[in-house]
């Protein structure tokens, strides 16, 4: 059974997450880290960050590997998940240069993806795996329909993904239609898993992925096989729950 946590306020589960976070790092500062990004995730880095100057905890003995990233967009792109976590994190921690890996996007997309999960393999696996949630139930960008057993690969967006994530682009401009993402089954394999849902459009997608049977139709559904994850919430999302 998932652990539920119900938070007055966006404001008080940024907060109860950031903790969550530096916690880990002060009692298993190696600790591997899967990141997340999206607008739920920029208070939990911004708190996160002045957590880490007020001290007490360390990056530098941490490693992280985010969940995924778009293809096709040239390198500092705005809206591109590199520049996303160097701007909210990585620009401000010790977490040591290389430490803080994407899925690449970049010549041979395969092979890239297959370096990375060696690359996950080879630092031990994932410790604790954050995650946000799509309107649609996506993890990543596992949108639905991918398998619960896949790996690390180039997807296809669905166009309400795309259409969601519009605001992120500069005006006029289009959203890639693929990206990379660490696969379902490679979302499973972390120990820990930590899924944020913040608002009444999430509420669906909570309650098909925890109070439904598990279906590819709710990627996020997969994880009521995982034996211990927790959902940092609002009333809101969690209405229907
Ligand atoms: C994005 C990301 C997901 C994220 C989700 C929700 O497309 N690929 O990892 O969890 O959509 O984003 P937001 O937090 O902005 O609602």
């Amino acid at each position: 059974k998932p652990d539920f946590r119900v938070f007055p306020s966006p404001a008080a589960i940024a907060d109860a997450v950031a903790a969550y976070l530096a916690e880990r790092l002060t009692a298993q500062p190696a600790t591997r880290l899967g990141l997340a990004t999206g607008n739920t995730f920029v208070p939990i880095y911004a708190r996160l960050v002045a957590r880490y100057r007020a001290g007490g905890f360390s990056f530098v003995r941490a490693a992280s590997f985010n969940l995924d990233e778009y293809v096709g967009l040239p390198a500092g792109h705005p809206a591109s998940f590199r520049a996303y976590m160097q701007a909210h994190l990585f620009d401000h921690v010790d977490l040591p240069a290389g430490k803080g890996a994407l899925p690449g996007v970049e010549g041979d997309i395969e092979a890239a993806c297959q370096a990375y999960e060696a690359a996950i393999g080879s630092e031990g696996g994932i410790d604790l795996q954050m995650l946000g949630i799509g309107r649609n139930g996506h993890i990543g960008f596992n949108e639905p329909g991918s398998p619960f057993d896949s790996r690390t690969r180039q997807v296809d967006l669905a166009p309400s993904t795309r259409e969601a994530n519009k605001g992120d682009f500069p005006a006029g401009e289009v959203v890639p239609p693929t990206a990379v993402t660490m696969g379902i089954g490679t979302i499973l394999e972390a120990r820990e898993i930590v899924l944020v849902a913040i608002g009444a459009a999430k509420a669906e997608a909570l309650d098909r992925a925890f109070r439904q049977e598990a279906s590819p139709d709710c990627p996020a559904s997969a994880l009521q096989s995982h034996g211990r994850v927790t959902i940092f919430c609002d009333s809101e999302a969690a209405g229907a729950l």
